[in-house]
């Protein structure tokens, strides 16, 4: 079993079926508007197999897209009809911290019947979305998510800006019903709980009708539990122009698969280049294939065909990157899973045996410790620089992602890289972030394998 960086990226390149193309301001709102946490039912698999009873906001799926203006208000009223508590994250938006929406650290959860007002500001342009963050390895598995998107003050020069929500379901496959062991010890204990049936906001057959020349803002967005997606385009020229909804400086052209780890998002402007007559395609390269993970079919041609390198987007305001030399240093180290060596690790203050954290379904410590402690990994002043340098001692790959802060990898020769708030890690690698610490509060930091963070991959960080 191979899950390092080089074998996800050859995984793309010896893709053959497709024809893929390596270059493949605080203005209130109106309104307090609901919405409700609640069981639906949805025709995920083919018509011919039955509906999908799922958890979805307004009982949808897939959920809302929010759409706001930057700087705007967003006033949501969260209203919980499931039948166990919930709350609500808004993951990526630099956000107040008493609305960050985790249970357990910054609020309570919510109970069944009751409600929640999340009330604040969007300081930042870009592709964000919104999940449940309560018994997130089974909420958001259940389909408790939604897109945020946050306008630019200027429209780019795009032709249209679709939202794509990329999952996997892991659906029973007679009875098209979720498969209900949430807590199962072989996807905590490995690579997390991954779907069967793969997804373009929850159709098999996610399919658009283009037209050759047109340019498309695609958005998006890995809301799987675990599944790295490794995308590639073809019929399709493009650009990434945004990662994690932050603003690349440079945007570069596609000329190699692009991966998207749990939480992560891409916004990629593409000029569709296929002919009217033929379809384009995103593509979802797997075991050395392609696969349509969303079809573009051209039924038609503009006049104004061939366009320029699109401008870049405008950057976020105060995102200061970090002075690496007076920053704080912190050391995290990630440890357990199958096939790993934690014999012992801390777990809710005790030294635990690793057959005695096996039977607590524990299988992850960061530091030797499994899962949230009472006092943080850190407590940084507010403006402080942190530099946390992280080593993935484990045969897994994870997706850690800050709450609240974006961060820059800090590159070999004390470079920077852009600004994301996930990191995806392969087993074995040591990587390294940096960050200003400008927004007080409890923030946590955790592997977006959510039944990773279920199993011990779950720490938090204090700016005071
Ligand atoms: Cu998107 Cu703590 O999560
Ligand atoms: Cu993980």
């Amino acid at each position: 079993m191979t899950h390092t960086r080089r074998a996800f990226i050859q995984s793309g390149l010896a893709m053959s079926a497709l024809s893929f193309f390596p270059k493949a301001g605080s203005a209130a709102t109106p309104e307090f508007q609901v919405m409700t946490a609640q069981s639906g039912a949805v025709q995920l698999a083919p018509p011919d197999y039955p509906k999908t009873e799922i958890w979805g906001y307004d009982g949808k799926f897939p959920g809302p897209v929010i759409r706001v203006r930057q700087g705007a208000r967003l006033q949501r009223r969260l209203v919980n009809k499931l039948p166990q508590a919930t709350s609500l994250h808004w993951h990526g938006v630099r956000i107040s911290n008493a609305m960050d929406g985790v249970a357990g650290l910054t609020q309570d959860a919510i109970p069944t019947g009751e409600t929640f007002d999340y009330d604040f500001a969007v300081p930042d342009a870009g592709t964000f979305w919104f999940h449940a963050h309560n018994r997130s390895v089974e909420q958001v598995a259940r389909g408790l998510y939604g897109a945020l998107i946050v306008e630019e003050p200027i429209a780019p020069d795009v032709d249209r800006d679709e939202v794509l929500i990329l999952d996997d379901w892991l659906l029973n496959p007679e009875t098209a019903q979720l498969d209900p062991d949430f807590e199962a010890v072989h996807d905590r204990s490995h690579a997390g709980r991954r779907g069967n049936f793969v997804a373009t906001n929850g159709s098999f057959n996610s399919t658009l009708n283009v037209s050759q020349g047109e340019r498309m803002r695609l958005r998006l967005i890995n809301a799987a539990n675990a599944r790295i997606f490794v995308l590639g385009l073809s019929g399709l020229k493009g650009w990434v122009m945004a990662f994690d909804g932050m603003p690349l400086v440079t945007p570069s052209e596609i000329s190699e698969p692009i991966i998207l780890g749990p939480g992560q998002r891409a916004d990629l402007f593409v000029d569709v280049i296929a002919d009217e007559g033929e379809s384009a395609h995103l593509v979802r390269l797997e075991d050395g294939q392609g696969f349509a993970q969303t079809e573009f079919r051209v039924t038609g041609t503009l006049a104004s065909a061939v366009r320029d390198v699109p401008q870049v987007l405008p950057p976020n305001p105060n995102m200061d990157v970090p002075g690496l030399e007076q920053a704080r240093r912190i050391r995290l180290n990630m440890e357990g899973g199958a096939m790993g060596n934690l014999d012992a690790a801390i777990l809710e203050g005790e030294r635990k045996t690793f057959r005695q954290l096996v039977d607590a379904n524990q299988f992850w410590a960061f530091n030797g410790t499994v899962g949230m402690t009472e006092k943080p990994l850190a407590s940084l002043s507010r403006g402080e620089t942190a530099r946390v340098e992280i080593y993935n001692d484990t045969s897994f790959p994870h997706a850690m992602h800050l709450h609240g802060m974006h961060f820059r990898e800090v590159l070999e020769g004390g470079e920077v890289g852009p600004l994301q708030d996930t990191l995806l890690m392969f087993g074995g690698e040591t990587r390294e972030i940096a960050f200003v610490a400008d927004n007080p509060g409890k923030w946590l930091f955790h592997c977006h394998m959510l039944s990773h963070a279920a199993s011990g991959m779950m720490t938090w960080l204090e700016v005071a």
